[in-house]
């Protein structure tokens, strides 16, 4: 096997990157083998999946940083659970863009990282920073011979609605330079509350501009899912409840990465 990747992102925080990859990780890794990759310092989606928030001094010197400098992902990837793998961050990547060039590192960076252990997983997932930096674009730029994808996260709100084709132009530089076969699987709609009246028009413009690009699924807010990282997955009773769009939204992330896969 060979992973497919896919890379969650929007340069516009509270879009619910961190919360989306790391259910989705969970609940792909019911069937198949995951490695989540944590590309933002803050690591929320470390803490999410450990439990761990001392990360600058649990994870020092253990982290996606160490990882792209040195080249190798195998010595910085934990185990999580059965079938579900973690590349865990802290608050050292700042320092990712100026250690990269002061050892002339290039944009297949990570690409290099991953290259031995890209045959060990069905789906490599990627959480990235609100920021269109070094943290966002190695992910882009990864290639995988089973097909690298991006779920563009979208939050109803107008800051995240003009970062979109911003985030798309990023999407385009990095599939004309490094990744050929790079592809929008879609934009999710998050955190949308069933009252707020403004996200049908939001809904309508989206679909009008990016034609077939909306997922289906729309993410609802709920209680439960913001609870998720206080209850964990494991002997959580309000888990069905907190992932109910979830499961939906990966049977159809799923079905838009099988038709396109690339061609052998
Ligand atoms: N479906 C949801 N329902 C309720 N709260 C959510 C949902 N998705 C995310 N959140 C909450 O919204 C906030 C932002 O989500 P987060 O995943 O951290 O976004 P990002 O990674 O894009 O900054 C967090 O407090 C998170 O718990
Ligand atoms: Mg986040």
């Amino acid at each position: 096997m060979t992973a497919t990747i896919i890379t969650f992102g929007i340069s516009k925080g509270g879009c619910s990157k961190s919360t989306s990859s790391g259910i989705t990780s969970y609940l792909l890794s019911q069937e198949e083998k995951v490695l989540a990759i944590d590309m933002d310092g803050q690591g929320n989606l470390t803490s999410f999946l450990t439990g761990e928030y001392d990360i600058c001094n649990v994870f020092e010197e253990k982290t996606v940083l160490e990882a792209i400098l040195e080249g190798d992902a195998r010595p910085y990837i934990i185990r999580i659970q059965d079938n579900l793998d973690l590349i865990p961050s802290n608050d050292f990547l700042a320092t990712l863009p100026r250690q990269m060039y002061s050892k002339r590192l290039k944009l297949d960076a990570l690409q290099k990282a991953l290259a031995p252990i890209i045959e060990d997983y069905d789906w490599i997932i990627i959480d990235t920073p609100p920021s269109l930096s070094e943290q966002t674009i190695l992910p882009l730029s990864t290639y995988s011979e089973a097909g690298s994808h991006v779920v563009i996260m979208f939050d109803g709100s107008m800051f995240a609605y003009y970062a979109i084709p911003k985030f798309i132009e990023m999407v385009e530089g990095a599939r004309d330079r490094y990744n050929a076969n790079l592809n929008t699987a879609g934009i999710l709609f998050s955190l949308i509350d069933a009252r707020a009246k403004e996200n049908e028009a939001m809904l309508e413009s989206i679909e009008e501009e990016y034609p077939h690009l909306k997922f289906n699924t729309v993410i609802k807010r709920k209680a439960s899912t913001r609870r998720l990282p206080i209850a964990g997955f494991n002997g959580n009773p309000e888990l069905k409840n907190a992932l109910e769009y979830y499961i939906p939204f990966v049977e159809e992330l799923k079905k838009r990465v099988q038709q396109k896969q690339p061609q052998r």
